[in-house]
């Protein structure tokens, strides 16, 4: 009798569920996933010391963002990713932080640091921090004291060799001239361990104080109210501590000769990744990005397959990486790149997230040249066109976009002739390299030209006025002359530039959710000029048709009749009649039904 009742009780309700749930259009990735708002942001990279100095010292600063919001709010984008503004040295602009809970005098205060937050929510946007927990600065309290004697409490911080023990085996430390991942310390008689410059130590996460430390730290920035964090080099955290020799021979078979590949791989890395999204990641309503240093097509759905708890998504090097002769440090092909193999790799990727987990996908960042210069074409016939289109594939692709800041410009690399001109720790130490080995300067330079990081952290460019309205002191880094043609206040009054290109692109993808989560369909796969795909999404399919070369390209794609194609999107602005045959770095998207 009473369970009649229950029944009687029960099964509207339960009908109503079942209706419910059916009817629910919510997106699934590929029928996995629910819907989510990292998933759908755009996110924007800012690197603060290039964006716009209020005080005039010539070092972009906190104040400088905060005065620049509404530009940012105009472009459309959700979620700016700041690089690090914690206090820092500055060996390498921030990525070796003294202290993680201070900004960076040059920046400007925690007040700034606080108007900033409370004027960005303000205004809908998010802000991303960057965690750099792999090493910190030889100069933070905790190095101090544990370089001060092998008895002290925080010696277990760091990864130490004593002497007597004889060489550590060869770990390679990415900004050393000698290329060495250990520095000798007479203090105590002993070697640490760092895998970038010797001023940016690598933190112990064995010890399970430092992670408390990390954990606590994050912590701090979450209850502050900041929506997550990019991670990085996070997967370098977990080390082998015996440090083992690894052989020529293991490292070409094993590691594909890509040390990174080593370091990336590390025994406890899921556990201490776990660990942190238990104690802290799953207690707010933030996002996660691994910067996947070393991270194979293979091992990314460990850190983001959402069953695991662990990160949300992680962006790999495979595309960045793509088009440099092997063997040479970042020296492009002089025949340039296959863009057979560039789709190749970009729809592996998005094979990888088809049915669990989230990708990313970006062309530019701190690390990278400008994105017209590498991928598109610098030269004043195609730099707009060309931007245009690969702004199209960024915000056209299964995956969050990360938008490197000056890229909304058409801003692209400068190129300098000297030594001298460079700033970052990277080039400095490989020329150096180069030199003491012998090596060809000249060539080193030229590589350069298109590869190194300072192309594309050269001051952003406001307008014409002088240092291109960037900072009326005198910049760290010299103003990309092009500035006179190539800043914000003209492009906002052409209605054709890349700036305006750009948000109405953002628009679009913020309008159409198949642009987020429509399956990704390559096609004409082997046509060495046209990346063509579809995204389909609940009945709606669009064709996105981007020509990568400055002639005309015609796409082989017999199956899509065009005849009733809606053009929704053309960097020329111009198309009559729909067709398969696109003009120099033209880029289309339709939509087939
Ligand atoms: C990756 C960062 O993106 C890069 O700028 C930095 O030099 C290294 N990690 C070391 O922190």
């Amino acid at each position: 009798m009473q369970k009649k009742v229950i029944f009687i009780v029960l099964f509207p309700v339960a009908l109503l569920f079942a209706f419910l749930s059916c009817s629910n259009k919510q997106p699934k990735n590929n029928g996995m996933n629910d819907r989510k708002w990292w998933k759908e942001a755009v996110v924007y990279q800012i690197y603060p010391r290039s964006f716009k100095d209020s005080d005039g010292d010539g070092i972009g600063d906190l104040r400088g963002i905060i005065s620049k919001l509404d530009y940012i709010k105009s472009l459309g984008v959700d979620v700016v990713w700041l690089n690090p503004v914690f206090e820092s040295p500055n060996a390498d602009n921030g990525y070796d932080i003294s202290n993680y809970r201070g900004i960076m005098k040059e920046f400007g205060t925690m007040a700034d640091f606080d108007l900033l937050l409370q004027e960005m929510h303000k205004r809908g946007l998010k802000i991303l921090l960057d965690l750099v927990v792999n090493h910190s600065s030889d100069e933070h309290e905790w190095f101090k004291q544990s370089r001060s004697s092998r008895t002290n409490p925080f010696r277990d911080y760091y990864h130490w060799w004593p002497a007597e023990k004889g060489k550590p085996a060869f770990r390679p430390g990415a900004f050393e001239a000698d290329g060495s991942g250990w520095r000798f310390d007479t203090l105590t008689n002993a070697w640490y361990l760092h895998y970038f410059n010797f001023k940016q130590p690598d933190l112990n996460w064995e010890n399970p104080k430092v992670r408390k430390e990390v954990f606590d730290m994050m912590k701090f920035w979450l209850d502050k109210g900041v929506d997550g964090f990019r991670m990085d080099v996070i997967p370098f955290i977990s080390k082998d501590v015996t440090f083992p020799v690894i052989t020529d021979k293991e490292l070409k078979e094993k590691y594909q000769g890509d040390w990174s590949k080593y370091m990336g791989n590390g025994p406890f890395l899921h556990q201490y990744l776990h660990e942190m999204n238990v104690e802290v990641l799953s207690k707010y309503d933030c996002m996660s990005v691994a910067e996947g240093a070393g991270t194979t097509v293979e091992q990314a759905l460990d850190f983001v397959d959402a069953d695991r708890n662990e990160l949300n998504m992680l962006y790999h090097f495979d595309g960045v990486s793509y088009g440099y002769l092997p063997g040479k440090f970042k020296t492009p092909d002089p025949k340039g790149y296959e863009l057979a193999g560039f789709k190749e790799i970009y729809s592996t990727w998005d094979s990888v997230f088809a049915v669990k987990g989230w990708g990313t996908i970006y062309l530019g960042n701190h690390d990278q040249p400008r994105m017209v210069t590498r991928w598109g074409n610098d030269t004043p016939q195609f730099r707009e066109l060309s931007s245009k289109m690969l702004t199209t594939f960024l915000l056209t692709m299964r995956a969050t976009p990360y938008y490197y800041f000056g890229d909304e410009l058409g801003m692209s690399n400068i190129k300098f002739e000297n030594i001298d001109d460079y700033k970052d720790i990277e080039s400095i130490s490989m020329y150096q390299m180069t030199r003491n080995n012998g090596g060809d300067l000249n060539e080193f330079l030229e590589a350069q030209k298109i590869s190194a990081r300072d192309n594309g952290r050269t001051p952003f460019q406001w307008d014409t006025s002088n240092n291109a309205g960037f900072t009326t002191g005198n910049p760290w880094l010299k103003v990309n002359p092009d500035y006179m043609k190539v800043n914000v206040a003209s492009e906002e009054n052409n209605p054709n530039s890349v700036l305006n290109y750009f948000k109405k692109l953002v628009k679009y993808r913020k309008s159409e959710l198949t642009l987020v989560y429509g399956k990704y369909t390559l096609l004409d796969k082997d046509n060495p000029d046209v990346y063509a795909y579809t995204r389909d999404f609940e009945g709606k399919k669009l064709l996105v048709l981007l020509n990568f070369k400055a002639q005309n390209a015609t796409a082989s794609i017999s199956n899509i009749d065009l005849s009733k194609a809606k053009l929704i999107v053309n960097n020329y602005n111009d198309e009559s009649t729909a067709t398969l045959t696109l003009r120099p770095y033209e880029a289309k998207i339709y939509e087939l039904n």
